[in-house]
């Protein structure tokens, strides 16, 4: 059975100290969490001070993007082999705010995650969802197959092993609105059913895929019910300890035994 992942997606937030200071109090209250995979995804100069104070615990650090080089002239830019280095086990790949602000595209998130699997235990968390327009046209379903199929391109089933996907419906994100249990699960299914169809049932039924666009405590238990849906990226309510705590007990609570 999947297991439920809580991935706290801090985006542009905190400075190294106050990264540093949630990574020590989160340390302290998931003492007996077992059951719930948890990842926090800090900048990049918080990765590798965050990954010290998380490393003897439960708790995985992942990146919110990388570049699809390993080395080079490439200003600005950081590599699958440098957040490796600093610890971390995880990276965002396609987030719809690098969508929307940063030019990616379902090329280069494909290149990203190829780029990802060349390493050695780095897990891609691959977003995909659809704007409110795209929603309102009744284009949601080819949107997700579009990102879906171009952004996996080329990945055999071994390298599909390694990928979680999480949907976040980009009208969704920070707005406050949730999609209701039943639209995220609609797509959740979807997606599963497109996995299957590019891959094999094995391979739909094991890959983890989160549901992301103003999850909180109030509302994470009604969609970690949803069958297909295996966990939250959370943005607003993973930069306060308490909230993001409370949303792992209740995911530990739910375990999928
Ligand atoms: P939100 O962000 O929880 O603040 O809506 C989710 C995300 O963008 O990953």
């Amino acid at each position: 059975m999947r297991k439920i992942i809580i991935a706290g997606n801090w985006k542009m937030n905190k400075t190294n100290a106050e990264a540093v200071a949630f990574a020590k109090e989160l340390r302290d209250k998931i003492g007996k969490i077992e059951k719930t995979g948890i990842v926090v995804c800090p900048n990049y100069i918080a990765l590798a001070p965050v990954n010290s104070i998380l490393k003897e615990t439960c708790a995985g650090v992942g990146a919110q993007d990388l570049y699809w080089e390993s080395s080079g002239a490439f200003t600005g830019q950081v590599s699958a082999e440098m957040i490796e280095s600093s610890g971390s086990e995880y990276v965002i790949i396609g987030h719809s705010e690098r969508r929307q602000y940063f030019g990616e595209t379902d090329e280069t998130v494909n290149k990203k995650i190829k780029r990802t699997l060349t390493t050695c235990c780095l897990t891609p968390i691959v977003c995909v969802g659809e704007t409110l327009e795209q929603r309102e046209q009744g284009e949601m379903k080819e949107v997700i197959k579009t990102q879906i199929t171009e952004g996996l391109l080329g990945l055999s089933s071994t390298q599909m092993e390694r990928i979680v996907i999480a949907y976040e419906p980009v009208w969704a994100i920070g707005t406050g609105v949730t999609a209701s249990k039943e639209q995220a699960e609609e797509v959740h299914l979807y997606i599963r059913e497109l996995l299957k169809e590019k891959f094999d049932e094995q391979i739909a039924e094991a890959t983890p895929i989160l549901y992301g666009g103003s999850a909180k405590p109030t509302n994470i238990k009604e969609l970690l019910e949803q069958p297909n849906i295996d966990g939250g990226l959370i943005g607003g309510a993973s930069l306060k300890v308490d909230s993001f705590v409370e949303m792992i007990e209740i995911a530990e609570q739910m375990f999928r035994g």
